[in-house]
C-alpha cells in the first residue's frame, strides 16, 4: 500500500494577477508532489484562490465588476497560467464554491457546537490589505504588519476562544519541533504566543461579500477562518463524500510565504484543535522573491509574469531558475540577466551539454547502443564517477527531504561538473580516431560511465526540471520517466546495448536579445512601462525590502589624493568565469591560452598563470576576470580580458577563487 502524501500552496487572492512570486511557491510544492509521485506515494497536491473579504470587494468595485465576475476572472487567470507552467495539481479549490461554503460552515458549527464561539462587541482597527485584526492606535493609525492605515470597526462579532489554546499551541510548537520550518519562524511564532493570545473576532457584518454565519446570515464569516478551512473542503469536509478527507488528512505540509505565518500556525492549529481535528504535520514558510531586490508589488510596476519567461526559455528554465537560485527559506532575488546567466551556464552548458555530448558520441562510435563498460583498463577516475553517483543519490535524497532544493541541484550539479572534467581528461574524441581494441575498450567504459552518470542526474532532477529530464531520459532510451521508481535508483542500472531515442538538444543556448526580448514583453504587458525599480508605495517596511539609497541624492565628495572613488572601483567589471578549454601557447613558457565561460559568452584569455599551472586543473574551476578590459594581442592571439590572481613578489601566481559555489557571470562589487 503506498503512502498518502498530501501537499498544499497557500490560495492565491484574487486581487491581483498571478506573477513569479505565486509561481515560486506553486512550483515548489509541484517539484515536491512529483517527487513524491516519483518514490511511489499516493499523493494529492492541492491549489486554489481565495475569492472573499473586504479587500477582493473592494477591489471588484474598483474594476466597475460584481465580486463574482471578478473573482471569475482572476482565478481564470491563475487556473491557466499553472496550465501554462505544466503545473501537477490534482485540485483546484475556489472559495466561492458550494462544495466550500458547505464545509466551512460544517467547520463553523462544529466549533460553535464545542463551545469555542461566542457573541460579543468589537471596537478596533482593522487592516483591509492583511484582512486581519490589529493593535494600533485609533483611526487610521498604520497597521503594525505592512504600515497601511487601519480601519475603525466597531461591531457585534462572533468571537473564536483563541486564548483558550494558549498552552496547546505552545506545547505543541516545543514537542513537535518541525511543526514549523525553518526554525526562525518556530521561533517567531512561539514568542508570539507566549506574549499572550486575545480571542479573536472571526465574523463581520459591516459587508456581505463572504460566506454567511449558519443561522445568522446577517453576519459573513472572517476571510481567515474561511480561507484556511480550503484544506479540508476541498478533500470532502463537511460534505457527502468524506473519503478523500480520511485518506489524505491530516496534510502533510503546508507551504506558505513567510507573511502569512502567524494564520498558518496559530489561528488555524487552534480552529483544528476546538473542531476537534487533527493537525497537518507540517508548516514551511518559504522567503520573498524580490524583483533585483525589491519587492514586487503592482504599485512599484516591477511584477514579472510567469509566462514571459516560459516563452524565452521555457518552463523548466524558470522552474531550475527559482530552485537552484534561492536559498529555500530565505529572500532571494529575481533578475533577466541572473535568469539567462544561469540558464547558460547550468542547463545550456551544462547538462543540455553534457547530455549531447555523451549520446552524440554514443551514436558515433556504438552506433547508438549503450556500450559495455570493459573491466580491463579501467582506471581510478571511472570508479571516482561512480563513487560520486552514489554519494550524489544519497546526499541528493537528503536534501530534497529538507526541501532545500538549491543544496540539491548544487550536489546533481556538482556531479555533471565532474563528468564533464572527466570526459575533457579522457578525450572520447580522441580515443574514437583509435581502432585497438585497448582504445575501444577504454571508450566504452568512458561513455558507459557519463550515460550512468547523466541517467543518475536526469532522474534527481527529474521533479525539478519534467520536461526536459523527460526528453533526456526518452533520449537514454529509457521510455517515460514518471513511471521510474525514485526510490530504487542506483549507480548501474544503465542496461548494455540501451537503445538511444533521437538525440536532441534540450537547452538551445540563450543569446543576449534573451534578456532584452523578456524586458520588453514585461514592458507591453505593463502598458508600456518598464519594469523596474521604483520607491516603496507606503512606508510598509516589509521587512524583506532592503533601505534603498535615495536617488540622486549622493553628496559631492572631494576624493583625497591617492584614493578613487566608488564610481572609479565600478568601471571595472570583475566577473566570475569558468574556464572551458585550456592550453599552453606555443613557444611561451609563461601563458595559456584559456577559453571562459562568462553566462553570456565563452572569451578567449591569454594568462601569463603557465608555471603555476597545468592546463588540466584549470578546467572547469571559477575564476576571476576583469571582463571590460580592451582587448589586446599576445603572440598573435587575441585576449579578451585578463584572469585576477595574486602576484608573490618573487613568486608564482595565486588565482582569485571562492570558498562557496557562485554563478558563472556573477559581478563582483
Ligand atoms: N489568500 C492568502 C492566503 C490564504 S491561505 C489559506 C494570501 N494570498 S496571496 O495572494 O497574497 O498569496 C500569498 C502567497 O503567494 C504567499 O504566501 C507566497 O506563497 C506567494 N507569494 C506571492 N508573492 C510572492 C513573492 N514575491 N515571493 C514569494 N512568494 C510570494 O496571502
Amino acid at each position: 500500500m503506498s503512502k498518502p502524501f498530501y501537499i498544499t500552496t497557500p490560495i492565491y487572492y484574487v486581487n491581483a494577477r498571478p506573477h513569479i512570486g505565486h509561481a515560486y511557491t506553486t512550483i515548489a510544492c509541484d517539484t515536491i508532489a512529483r517527487r513524491h509521485r516519483m518514490l511511489g506515494n499516493d499523493t494529492w497536491f492541492l491549489t486554489g484562490t481565495d475569492e472573499h473579504g473586504q479587500k477582493i470587494e473592494r477591489a471588484a468595485q474598483a474594476a466597475g465588476k460584481s465580486p463574482q465576475q471578478f473573482a471569475d476572472e482572476v482565478s481564470d487567470a491563475f487556473r491557466s497560467s499553472w496550465e501554462r507552467l505544466g503545473l501537477s495539481y490534482d485540485d483546484f479549490i475556489r472559495t466561492t464554491s458550494d462544495r466550500h461554503k458547505q464545509g466551512v460552515q460544517a467547520l463553523w458549527r462544529k466549533i460553535r457546537d464545542n463551545g469555542y464561539i461566542y457573541k460579543g462587541t468589537y471596537t478596533g482597527q482593522y487592516c483591509v490589505y492583511d484582512e486581519l485584526y490589529v493593535d494600533a492606535a485609533g483611526p487610521g493609525a498604520p497597521c503594525p504588519d505592512c504600515g497601511r492605515p487601519t480601519e475603525t470597526v466597531h461591531e457585534e462579532n462572533y468571537y473564536f476562544k483563541l486564548s483558550a489554546f494558549e498552552d496547546k499551541l505552545i506545547r505543541l510548537y516545543t514537542e513537535q519541533a518541525d511543526f514549523i520550518r525553518p526554525e526562525t519562524r518556530r521561533n517567531e511564532v512561539l514568542s508570539f504566543v507566549r506574549g499572550g493570545l486575545r480571542d479573536l473576532s472571526i465574523s463581520r457584518s459591516t459587508f456581505s461579500w463572504g460566506i454567511p454565519v449558519p443561522d445568522d446570515p446577517k453576519h459573513v464569516i472572517y476571510v481567515w477562518l474561511d480561507a484556511l478551512a480550503n484544506y479540508i473542503t476541498a478533500l470532502g469536509y463537511g460534505q457527502k463524500d468524506t473519503s478523500k478527507f480520511e485518506k489524505y488528512w491530516p496534510a502533510d505540509v503546508h507551504m506558505i510565504g513567510k507573511e502569512i505565518v502567524r494564520f498558518h500556525c496559530v489561528y488555524w492549529p487552534a480552529f483544528l484543535m476546538a473542531a476537534g481535528l487533527h493537525l497537518p504535520k507540517s508548516i514551511i514558510a518559504h522567503g520573498w522573491l524580490l524583483f533585483e531586490e525589491n519587492k514586487m508589488s503592482k504599485s512599484r510596476g516591477n511584477i514579472v509574469r510567469s509566462e514571459t519567461i516560459v516563452d524565452v526559455l521555457g518552463i523548466d528554465a524558470l522552474r531550475y531558475f527559482l530552485l537552484r537560485e534561492i536559498v529555500f527559506g530565505q529572500d532571494g532575488s529575481f533578475s533577466f540577466d541572473a535568469l539567462v546567466q544561469r540558464y547558460n551556464a547550468d542547463l545550456a552548458n551544462g547538462l543540455g551539454n553534457l547530455a549531447s555530448r555523451t549520446l552524440t558520441m554514443i551514436n558515433r562510435y556504438f552506433k547508438g547502443e549503450v556500450p559495455y563498460p570493459s573491466q580491463t583498463g579501467r582506471t581510478p577516475a571511472d570508479d571516482a564517477i561512480a563513487e560520486t553517483g552514489k554519494r550524489t543519490i544519497t546526499g541528493c535524497h537528503g536534501l530534497f527531504d529538507q526541501y532545500q532544493f538549491s543544496r540539491a541541484l548544487e550536489m546533481a550539479w556538482g556531479m555533471v561538473a565532474a563528468v564533464d572534467k572527466y570526459i575533457v581528461e579522457n578525450e572520447p574524441w580522441s580515443l574514437g580516431e583509435k581502432q585497438d581494441e585497448e582504445s575501444r575498450s577504454r571508450l566504452a567504459t568512458v561513455l558507459y560511465t557519463s550515460a550512468e552518470a547523466l541517467r543518475i542526474v536526469t532522474a534527481l532532477a527529474h521533479p525539478a526540471m519534467p520536461e526536459a529530464t523527460a526528453q533526456i531520459w526518452a533520449q537514454l532510451g529509457l521510455g517515460e520517466i514518471k513511471k521510474f521508481d525514485l526510490s530504487q535508483l542506483q549507480w548501474g542500472q544503465l542496461r548494455l546495448g540501451t537503445k538511444l531515442g533521437e538525440v536532441q538538444a534540450v537547452f538551445p543556448r540563450a543569446d543576449k536579445s534573451a534578456v532584452e526580448r523578456m524586458h520588453k514583453m514585461e514592458e507591453q504587458k505593463n502598458g508600456g512601462a518598464p519594469v523596474a525599480a521604483a520607491p516603496l508605495a507606503t512606508p510598509a517596511a516589509q521587512a524583506a525590502v532592503k533601505p534603498e539609497p535615495t536617488a540622486g541624492a549622493r553628496p559631492a565628495t572631494t576624493i583625497p589624493e591617492g584614493k578613487i572613488s566608488i564610481d572609479d572601483f565600478a568601471k571595472v567589471e570583475l566577473r566570475v568565469a569558468q574556464v572551458k578549454t585550456a592550453e599552453r601557447v606555443k613557444g611561451a613558457d609563461k601563458l595559456l591560452r584559456l577559453e571562459v565561460d562568462l553566462g553570456t559568452e565563452v572569451r578567449q584569455l591569454v594568462a601569463g598563470i603557465a608555471e603555476a599551472y597545468t592546463p588540466e586543473s584549470l578546467i572547469g574551476r571559477k575564476v576571476v576576470i576583469v571582463a571590460n578590459l580592451a582587448p589586446r594581442k599576445l603572440r598573435g592571439l587575441e585576449s579578451n580580458g585578463m584572469v585576477v590572481a595574486a602576484s608573490p613578489e618573487g613568486g608564482k601566481p595565486v588565482l582569485a577563487s571562492f570558498l562557496e559555489d557562485v554563478p558563472v557571470g556573477t559581478r563582483l562589487k
